[in-house]
This record gives structure tokens, sequence and C-alpha cells, in this order.
């Protein structure tokens, strides 16, 4: 079932949470909201559960229009991020819960106790507490939980940050099977770009209660709208030349790190390496080239040392190129561009 927020927009007093909030989610997709603290992200999600009226504006689920139902009407699981499984009760009982909430028959429920457990792997704890468990089987149990109903929405809230490093890798894999398994649409919330990266078929890009970017994983890193979706996706972040001009435009110019290379025959900047950081299968390398410092990979075989000059190419393919007043992004022709790279050249 898709969802569709129209014109969605959110007031706490003064304060203008979200503002005109438009977009689709289509049925069976997972979808994560990624943005930093306080951009908006749980009150979008708990717009579309229902905990929260919006001040304007529309939530649809399919064809219906459910701003007025209640969080108990609209058919969602939830899970937040501190997963509060009840303590005293098995995970069988945890598990059942919504359930007996609805008046399921006992033996329905254990069929679909049995057979949610068997999908998030906690089959052979359904007789044990939640604090015999470890993090991440206590968050199975909470999405089973949410499962268990089977909503046709599910909503996770930063369901993983209480875990460690390790864990949430493993664990966000297990989100996925889970969710194409079971084809639930369902939004994902996380400040984690990496985790958005990899679990999300969309990515909705947020800042300041505004929609920054929509799109798949590889269009919002490829092809950033905007200089804050390209600050905020990728790991080191992407390197900012400010103040190009380009005829009477000042830019700001976004390259990724990996998009550099050290070059000797054509360079387009020379300097003198301030850091380096072996990182496994590369060396991560920091140079300060004209008041930038710029990151970049280098093979792990070349022999780099601190205060060594370099000089390193780009290719002008891999510019970012963003107004300078809006940050908007703009895409440039390649003789331009070709110009620009020559402009930014020291000799
Ligand atoms: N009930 C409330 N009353 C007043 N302000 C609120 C309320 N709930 C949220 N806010 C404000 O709305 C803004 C967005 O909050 P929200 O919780 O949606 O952010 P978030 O993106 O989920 O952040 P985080 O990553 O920290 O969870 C914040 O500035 C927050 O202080
Ligand atoms: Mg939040």
């Amino acid at each position: 079932m898709d969802i569709k927020l129209e014109q969605i927009s959110m007031r706490f007093g003064k304060t203008l949470v979200l503002q005109n909030m438009n977009l689709t989610i289509s049925s069976g997709k997972l979808v994560s909201f990624l943005g930093p603290s306080g951009c908006g992200k749980s009150t979008t999600l708990s717009i579309i559960a229902g905990i929260n009226k919006p001040t304007e504006g529309n939530v649809f689920f399919g064809e219906d229009c459910i701003t007025e139902k209640a969080p108990e009407e609209r058919g969602i699981g939830m899970v937040f991020q501190n997963y509060a499984l009840y303590p005293h009760m098995t995970v069988f009982q945890n598990i059942g819960f919504p359930l007996k909430m609805n008046k399921v028959s006992k033996e329905e429920a254990k069929n679909r106790i049995r057979e949610i457990a068997e999908i998030v792997k906690v089959e052979d704890f359904l007789d044990r507490k939640p604090k015999q468990l470890s993090g991440g089987q206590q968050q199975r149990v909470a999405i089973a939980r949410a499962l268990v109903k089977k909503p046709k929405v599910l909503l996770l809230d930063e369901p993983l940050s209480n875990l460690d490093a390790r864990l949430r890798i493993e664990m966000r894999e297990e989100i996925r099977r889970i969710q194409k398994k079971t084809e639930v649409t369902t939004i994902f919330v996380t400040h984690d770009q990496e985790e958005a990266m990899s679990i999300s078929d969309s990515i909705i890009v947020m800042d300041e209660g505004k929609i920054q970017q929509y799109g798949v994983p590889e269009q919002i890193y490829n092809h950033p709208h905007n200089i804050f979706t390209a600050k905020f996706i990728g790991n080191p972040k992407i390197n900012i030349i400010e103040d190009c001009e380009v005829g009477a435009e000042k830019l700001n110019i976004g390259i990724r790190p990996e998009d550099i290379k050290i070059d000797a025959e054509n360079p387009i900047a020379r300097g003198t390496i301030e850091y380096i950081e072996r990182i496994g299968r590369e060396i991560l390398v920091k140079v300060s080239c004209n008041n930038n410092t710029i990151t970049f990979f280098a093979s792990k075989e070349s022999q780099l040392n601190v205060n060594d000059e370099v000089e390193i190419g780009i290719n002008e393919k891999d510019l970012h190129c963003f107004e300078k007043e809006s940050g908007k992004r703009i895409d440039l022709k390649e003789n331009v561009l070709k110009a620009l790279i020559n402009k930014l050249k020291v000799n």
C-alpha cells in the first residue's frame, strides 16, 4: 500500500518543524528518512503513525485519507530506538501481546507468533525473558511484535542506535531480509548515512523540516541536488572548494575523495601531506593546498609520508558544482568544466 503525504506542515507552538512536505512511498518499498538531529524525522513518522496530527495537510494510505484516524485504526507496526519489551513477559508473550489486545483466538495467536518468530529467527528463545537475550535478539523480538498483526506499514525509528557497531551492521541486513520477505511497506529513520545507503530502496534526505532530496541511494550519492546533500552523504566527507568563479557566478565545488588521484602528469594542484591514515584496503591522505585541506585515497603500496609534496589530479566529470548563494546544484557543460579546472590549477 502506498503512503502519501500531501502538503504536510507541523508547528509546535511558534516553531515550524515541518514545512510543506509532499512525498509518496510506493507499496512494498523500504524508504529511509535521513537527516541530522532535529530535522523532523521522528515528527514526520509520528504524523504517519497518527501520534501527532499535522497542523496542515493530509496523510493517505492508498486511496484512504487517514489524517483523522487514531493510531490503532491505521494498521501500522512500530519499533522505537528504546525497544521497550515488557520485562516480566516471555518472548512468546511479548510477541503475542498485540494479538491479545485484539482478542485473536489462542490457537491462531500461537500459530502467528511461531510463524513470525521463525521469520525473525527468535523461535528458539520463546520461553526466555527479555533480559536473557542479547541486544540484537531483543531488537528482533521488538520487530516480531510490530509485525505479528500483519501491519500494512512498518515504522522503524532509529531501531539500531542502541546496538554496538558490528551488531548494527548485522541487524540492518536482517531488517532488509525480513522486509523483503514480508513485503511490508517500511519507513526506516536514521541519521547514519551509511546505514541509509545500505538498507534503502530510496532515501529521503531531510534538513530543517524540508525534503532536500528523494531518490535511490546511487542517485543521492552521485548526483546530489544541493550542497547539503553532497556534504551529508559520503564518508570521508566530500571536499569543498569555496568561491570559484565562472563568469559572474560564484560556485562552491565538491569533489569526492575517491575521485582524486595522485597525478604527476596532469596535476591540478600541488600540496603538502598533513596526515596519513592506513585504513586497511587503502591509505587516507590529507593534503594542504592553497588553504584548503583535500582528502583522498591512495593505494596501499604508495610510499607516502607526512610533509611530502604531492601532485593530485581530477577529472572534470567528477566536479559537483553548486551555486554559492542558494547551494543548488548546477550542471555545467563539459567545456565550462574544463575551463574551470584550468582556473583551479596552480602552477
Ligand atoms: N512535542 C514537541 N514540542 C515542541 N517541539 C518539538 C516537539 N517534538 C519535537 N519538537 C521539535 O521539533 C524538531 C524536530 O524534532 P524531531 O524529533 O522530529 O527530530 P529528529 O529528526 O527525529 O531528530 P533526532 O535525530 O534527534 O531524533 C526539533 O527541533 C524538536 O525540538
Ligand atoms: Mg528522532
